[in-house]
């Protein structure tokens, strides 16, 4: 089963000469409150507010570029504007963008400087892929030069969005750059065989700073999906919150402004333990948990959100896959109730009827349905399927996109990318899930982003980009 989860897994000097898009020509952000997106963002009891107090609903994509080359899929076949036009033109307002440590790694080892993009092209692809990808992308990017940096060009993507009114959500998603996610690919868990703690938070603090140079990126996570490692041991909470609590310390001492997203235990679906009252971390149910043999004889750790300076940035991260290990996908009560049990009881929504009913004949009512130690916001982050016919009927999707609805819940789904330039060693590697098609610059089932996709964004009842009209053009 284990395998099938294979599934989730700076303006500084504009080369102006060549820019042919106006939208590029911007100022240097400033951390301004008076424009949008009206930063920095907070909490609120369960919401995710602006510095104006008004409520912010996400609903958006993912857009990796966390793949070996370390470049935004899709670049040798579209331009960015394009794509983000794209993503714009379906009324979503939010991108999810995974990246890797090992981006920040190569900026360190560089001498603080950002390799050239056509160094991991050329280093992953090989010799004539990597040649002729590299001419691809300043094909469809003559903004671009042969010598702009990895981080150059996620700075100028960033800032492309921005004029359009899209948020970036920086996602830390693996250490070394390479598909996610599994139990043996050495991005599990902390001091598995590529995950090195410390390279870890310098490279969170670098994309905290650098984050404070662009107004649309509020937040930003902690890391995506923990998971347990065939590799590295102590797999339980005390040793998830004493990571996650300090690496959360990095951010806000890099950038206090963020919202630091914060995912769950077994591939980002568990929180439960942290959400829940009086959860001794010791004992607290964990699905593959290293076993904590004299956990009723130690000193109960507690976790309270308010102990931490951060307390008012944290939004709670889940993710659901019909691939899951452990939970009931197969309808919309035991989907609900296992959303609750794992972290959505923060949003503080009544216990859902699968608590009365059938957990409570199954004796684990208990276990399920205990309320929330603090109000906080939760998005759904990840999750996805083939868009093809299936996607109209599916179940968990359906269910998904029923419960984001119903509690005002933001979302991303996984994800644009049509096509990985490099994927599990195959190249231009055409994915089925994709919302694009594989060339970037179609939909892949346009029947589904007409009748399920849009109609789901509309339904989340996002506010208009500002100046623009509506955000929903056709
Ligand atoms: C590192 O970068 C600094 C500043 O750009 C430069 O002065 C120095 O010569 C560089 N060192 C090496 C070893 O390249
Ligand atoms: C790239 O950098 C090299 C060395 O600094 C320089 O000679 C060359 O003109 C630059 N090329 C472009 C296209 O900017
Ligand atoms: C933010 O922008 C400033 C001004 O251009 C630049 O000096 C600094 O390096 C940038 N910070 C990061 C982390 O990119
Ligand atoms: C915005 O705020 C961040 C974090 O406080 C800071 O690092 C950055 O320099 C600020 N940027 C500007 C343009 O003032
Ligand atoms: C982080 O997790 C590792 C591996 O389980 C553990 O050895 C280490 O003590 C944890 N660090 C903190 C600060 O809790
Ligand atoms: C479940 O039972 C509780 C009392 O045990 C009740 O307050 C609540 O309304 C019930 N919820 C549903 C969905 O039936
Ligand atoms: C180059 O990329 C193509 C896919 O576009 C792939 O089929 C081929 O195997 C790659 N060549 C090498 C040498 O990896
Ligand atoms: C993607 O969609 C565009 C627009 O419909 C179309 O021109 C292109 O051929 C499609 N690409 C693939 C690989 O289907």
């Amino acid at each position: 089963m284990a395998l099938l989860h294979l599934w989730i897994i700076a303006i500084t000097a504009v080369v102006v000469v060549a820019n042919t898009n106006p939208n590029f020509l911007l100022p240097r952000q400033q951390n301004s409150s008076t424009t949008w997106p009206y930063g920095p963002f907070s909490t609120r009891g369960r919401d995710i507010i602006n510095s104006r107090n008004e409520v912010i609903t996400w609903a958006g994509v993912n857009w990796p570029l966390s793949g070996e080359t370390m470049i935004p899929e899709g670049l040798e076949h579209a331009s960015a504007d394009s794509i983000l036009d794209r993503i714009a033109s379906a009324g979503f307002n939010f991108i999810r963008m995974p990246y890797a440590i090992e981006m920040i790694d190569l900026f360190y080892l560089n001498n603080q400087t950002s390799p050239p993009f056509p160094q991991t092209l050329l280093s992953t692809l090989g010799p004539d892929n990597g040649t002729l990808i590299t001419t691809q992308i300043l094909t469809h990017n003559p903004i671009w030069t042969r010598n702009t940096t990895l981080l150059k060009i996620w700075s100028d993507v960033v800032r492309m969005a921005a004029a359009k009114q899209l948020y970036v959500h920086p996602d830390a998603h693996v250490s070394k750059a390479k598909w996610c996610c599994s139990h043996a690919d050495g991005n599990a868990w902390f001091g598995d065989t590529h995950f090195h703690t410390g390279n870890w938070k310098r490279g969170l603090e670098y994309v905290a700073a650098w984050a404070g140079n662009h107004s649309n990126i509020v937040s930003m996570s902690l890391r995506n999906e923990p998971r347990s490692s065939s590799i590295a041991g102590g797999y339980n909470w005390v040793n998830f919150l004493g990571n996650m609590t300090s690496a959360a310390d990095a951010i806000h001492a890099a950038n206090p402004d963020l919202l630091i997203t914060w995912a769950g235990m077994q591939f980002g679906q568990d929180l439960s333990a942290l959400t829940t009252a009086n959860k001794n971390l010791w004992t607290a149910g964990c699905y593959k948990c290293d076993a904590v043999r004299d956990g009723l004889r130690r000193e109960p750790v507690y976790f309270n959100l308010d102990d931490h300076p951060w307390g008012g940035k944290v939004v709670w991260e889940v993710h659901l896959y019909e691939s899951s290990e452990d939970m009931d996908t197969g309808n919309c009560r035991m989907i609900e109730a296992g959303l609750y049990r794992n972290g959505f009881n923060a949003l503080g929504m009544g216990r859902p009827a699968a608590c009365n009913s059938t957990l409570r004949a199954a004796g684990v009512e208990e276990e399920w349905c205990a309320p929330a130690q603090k109000l906080t916001p939760v998005i759904l982050s990840e999750f996805g399927r083939r868009q093809d016919g299936g996607l109209m009927s599916d179940v968990l999707l359906g269910c998904l996109r029923e419960f984001t609805k119903r509690y005002g819940v933001s979302w991303a789904m996984w994800s644009l990318a049509g096509r990985y330039r490099i994927r599990e060693g195959r190249q231009q590697d055409e994915d089925a899930w994709g919302l694009l098609n594989g060339t970037w610059n179609g939909w892949r089932f346009e029947e589904g982003v007409e009748g399920f996709w849009k109609p789901w964004v509309r339904d989340m009842g996002l506010p208009s980009p500002e100046g623009t009209g509506s955000r929903h053009r056709g």
